[in-house]
This record gives C-alpha cells, sequence and structure tokens, in this order.
C-alpha cells in the first residue's frame, strides 16, 4: 500500500522505516530538514536500536522516502498523523498545534477514499474534532483513531510486531468498513500473525492509550510508594517487589522501585490526562495521578537527599560521578529524565557533577552545558567522592566494584535503579545505599 507518515520523530520515523520494511510504500514528512536529510540518508537522528538497519535495507528497496513537503503526501491511500503533542507552556494540558497542524496541512493534498490515522497521544474528543474538518474539507476522506504502544528502545520490534492493535473508527458503518479495509492492509503482517485486534469508537481507542500510560505510571509510582514506606521501616521493597509480583494478578513487570518514571510519554501523558478529565468535569476520577506524579517526583528529590546526607550534609565543592542521563537504557532521550534532573539538581547545589552515559551525551550536553561530561564511566568516577546511579545501562550494571573502587576517591554509591549486586559492592569495601531498601 501507498503510506504517507506525518511527523518523523521517535514514533514516526520508526513507523515509516518499519512499514516500507513489512512491504508498503511510505512517504516520511518533517518539518525539521535536517532530520529529513539524516533520515534520507539511512541516519536516524536518535538513537534507536534497530532503526540504522532498517532505515538502510527499507531505503535500498526504493520504498522509503523522506521530505519536508506535504504535497509529497498526496497519492498515498493511508495518511499516518505521528506527531508530538508535548505538555502545553504553563499548564498540564497537552499541546495540540502540531496534530492540528499536521491534519490542516494535509488536508489539500487529500484524495476520495484517502483514510488519515492518528496516532499521536491526545485527549479524548482529538479525533471527533479532527474527523469534522477532514469531512469539512469536502474531500471524501476518512479518519481513524489508531494509537500506539511502542517503548522507545524496543520501538521497531514493537512495530513491527505489536502485542495488540486498537482502531478508533468513524461511527457511521459503511464509513467504518472501509477505515478497517484500509486498517487491516496497513497491518496485514500483524494480523496474519495472530496479533489481537480491537475495534472501537474514537473516544476509546484515545482513552486506551492515555489509561494504558496512566495505569503503568501508577504502577511504578505505586512501588515507590512502598519504598518511602519500606525506608522509615526498615522493611527491602526490592524484596517486597519480588513477594506481591509472584501474584500473577500483579506480576513483575513495571515494578522496579527507584528514581521513577520520566521520558517524553508517562510524564506528560498523565499530566494531559488530568487536565483533560478535569475539563470534563471528571476531575475527581483521575485526581489520583497527581499523586502519582508527586510521588514520582519525590524520588529525584530523595537521590539528591540521600546525596547530600552521603556527603555529610552538603555537597558544595564534593565531586560526584552521575552514572546515567537518559530517561532509560536503551535510549538517548532526556525529555523529562530523572537522571538529567538529579544531576542538574546536584550542579545546582554546588556539586561538581561529571555525567557519563553511552548515548545519550550529545541530547544531556545541549540542554544543560553547564554540566561536566565524560565519555565513559572511567573518566566519571575518576577521584569521584561519589557515585550515582541514575540510568540502569547494562555498562553500569556490570561494572566491577573492584575496578571502579580504585578509581573513585571515596568508595559511597547511590544505586537509584536498585539494580546493582549490594552484597557484592559492599564485599568490595563500597558504602551502597539503594532506594526502598536497608
Ligand atoms: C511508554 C509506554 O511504556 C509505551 O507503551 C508507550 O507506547 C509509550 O510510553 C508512549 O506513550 O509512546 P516509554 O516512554 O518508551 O514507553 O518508556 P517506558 O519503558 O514505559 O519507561 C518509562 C519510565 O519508567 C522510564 O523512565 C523507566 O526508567 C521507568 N520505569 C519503568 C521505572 O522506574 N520502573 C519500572 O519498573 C519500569
Amino acid at each position: 500500500m501507498k503510506l504517507s507518515v506525518i511527523g518523523c520523530g521517535y514514533l514516526g520515523a520508526v513507523h515509516a522505516a518499519a512499514m516500507a520494511e513489512l512491504g508498503h510504500e511510505v512517504v516520511g514528512i518533517d518539518i525539521d530538514p535536517a532530520k529529513i536529510e539524516a533520515l534520507a540518508a539511512g541516519r536516524a537522528p536518535f538513537f534507536e536500536p534497530g532503526l540504522p538497519e532498517i532505515l538502510v535495507s527499507a531505503s535500498a528497496t526504493g520504498r522509503l522516502r523522506f521530505s519536508t513537503s506535504m504535497a509529497d503526501a498526496a497519492g498515498a491511500e493511508v495518511h499516518f498523523i505521528a506527531v508530538g503533542t508535548p505538555q502545553k507552556k504553563g499548564s498540564h494540558a497537552a499541546d495540540l498545534t502540531y496534530v492540528n497542524a499536521a491534519v490542516a496541512g494535509l488536508i489539500p493534498h487529500l484524495a476520495e477514499g484517502d483514510l488519515v490515522v492518528g496516532k499521536s497521544t491526545v485527549p479524548v474528543g482529538t479525533a471527533a474534532e479532527l474527523a469534522a474538518k477532514v469531512a469539512a474539507s469536502g474531500t471524501g476522506a476518512l479518519l481513524a483513531w489508531n494509537p500506539e504502544f511502542l517503548r522507545e528502545g524496543f520501538a521497531v520490534s514493537d512495530t513491527i510486531t505489536p502485542d495488540r492493535l486498537v482502531y478508533g473508527l468513524p461511527p457511521e458503518a459503511a464509513q467504518a468498513e472501509r477505515a478497517k479495509t484500509l486498517l487491516d492492509g496497513v497491518y496485514a503482517t500483524a494480523l496474519a500473525a495472530g496479533t489481537p485486534l480491537v475495534v472501537t469508537d474514537y473516544a476509546t481507542a484515545e482513552l486506551v492509550k492515555v489509561s494504558a500510560n496512566a495505569f503503568l505510571a501508577t504502577k511504578i509510582s505505586f512501588i515507590n510508594a512502598m519504598a518511602e514506606i519500606a525506608e522509615v521501616t526498615g522493611a527491602d521493597v526490592t524484596q517486597l517487589a519480588t513477594a506481591i509480583g509472584l501474584d500473577d494478578r500483579i506480576g513483575w513487570k513495571f515494578l522496579k522501585a527507584g528514581v521513577g518514571f520520566g521520558g517524553g510519554c508517562l510524564p506528560k501523558d498523565i499530566r494531559a490526562f488530568t487536565a483533560r478529565a478535569e475539563e470534563l468535569g471528571r476531575g475527581e476520577s483521575v485526581a489520583f495521578l497527581k499523586e502519582v506524579d508527586a510521588i514520582n517526583l519525590r524520588r529525584r528529590q530523595r537521590v539528591v537527599d540521600l546525596a547530600v546526607e552521603a556527603l555529610g550534609g552538603s555537597v558544595y565543592d564534593k565531586k560526584i560521578a552521575v552514572l546515567g542521563l537518559a530517561f532509560k537504557p536503551h535510549s538517548d532521550d532526556i525529555r523529562d529524565s530523572p537522571a538529567l534532573d538529579v544531576a542538574v539538581q546536584l550542579h545546582g547545589l554546588g556539586a561538581i557533577v561529571t555525567a557519563t552515559d553511552p548515548q545519550a551525551i550529545p541530547t544531556a550536553s545541549r540542554v544543560h552545558p553547564q554540566l561536566a561530561y565524560a565519555a565513559d564511566p572511567a573518566a566519571a568516577l575518576m577521584g569521584a567522592d561519589l557515585v550515582v546511579l541514575v540510568t540502569e545501562w547494562d555498562e553500569f550494571r556490570h561494572m566491577d566494584p573492584v575496578w571502579a573502587k580504585a578509581l573513585v576517591g571515596t568508595a559511597s554509591i547511590i544505586d537509584g535503579r536498585n539494580t546493582l549486586d549490594a552484597a557484592a559492592w559492599r564485599a568490595a569495601g563500597w558504602t551502597y545505599k539503594g532506594l526502598g531498601r536497608p
């Protein structure tokens, strides 16, 4: 099929390349010429494992092109909207500027029978509004909502082999049928492999996405709340998580206590959900998400407080090695990253921070040039009075405590992700502090 993908960020670039890899003919469109130039040359403009490989292989087939011109969307039968919906400045609501601009820019290039498919995470009610705009354009095109559940770091496999597909279809039966047929064509490979499909209306599809992220955020903040209780009772939150996770109704996934969640999705999505629920007069229904957010932000502060404590009451003029900048491993994304936040806060308190990350130094240094960055853990650890691990990259998890001890000034570490073998680090002579652990 002929597809266009509007917006080539973490979501759109992967979607465009993955759809071409699956056999479709795809044009990826973005207003950022640097991004388009990189993608067209087969280079991923951000770190995403597996993306460079499929960019190269799909481009070689001639099925994948990139452009800065919306006019190049003409001729495609399905048009994916994959632009960002960041948090609005001065508010918790989602900023729909890019989504609205993408749809408005696309409308003049639509033809009878085309399908516009929303993938961006939007407040419930957005799809119906956009569908009305598409209908009013008189092009005869339709709109569907097809939320995306990919995780950064696993975006390629999550797109090619998703764990479920959700179609939010137009209310009118014949239009819904037309939209479904087109989407079934797009996802023929995944459907043939037995991927579960939920066919529903616009509002449900929009809500599936935000409620999934709200649930994940709640699960993380739940275990982090238990960490706070563990901290005043001498309990160990990691053992607690192991024990409750053995109940398969609860499970272990997203039950890792630590410095909390960040990234371009979970934090802004729970805030936008709260803002939208308030607009709908149902603020109380998701008021708990404000607590989820507050618990999450307190964990960053907890790591900073532990650092102050570990350094005898002040971090001023102390050398701190910060291991991790990305919001999670396998990503160079520093949006709302707890790791970067901790590094910046410690710097603000007068510490001499040297941060390192296998991928996120370029992204972090652009936003926070005031921090010192080291290319590898050895350089970051050199002479440190304290080590703070905040992103659980394998490079840090598998670090040899004996090797690390020979580099630092003082063998003291805060494990902000509860990811190291505490016994091994203590045995090597380190003062080890986890979160929610004695
Ligand atoms: C999240 C969702 O997991 C995806 O399903 C969704 O499609 C995506 O948002 C999106 O809306 O686009 P992502 O932002 O890539 O994906 O990151 P996650 O893997 O969900 O991790 C989020 C944060 O939670 C990270 O900072 C991670 O370190 C933290 N986390 C995760 C914990 O602190 N503890 C855990 O147990 C798990």
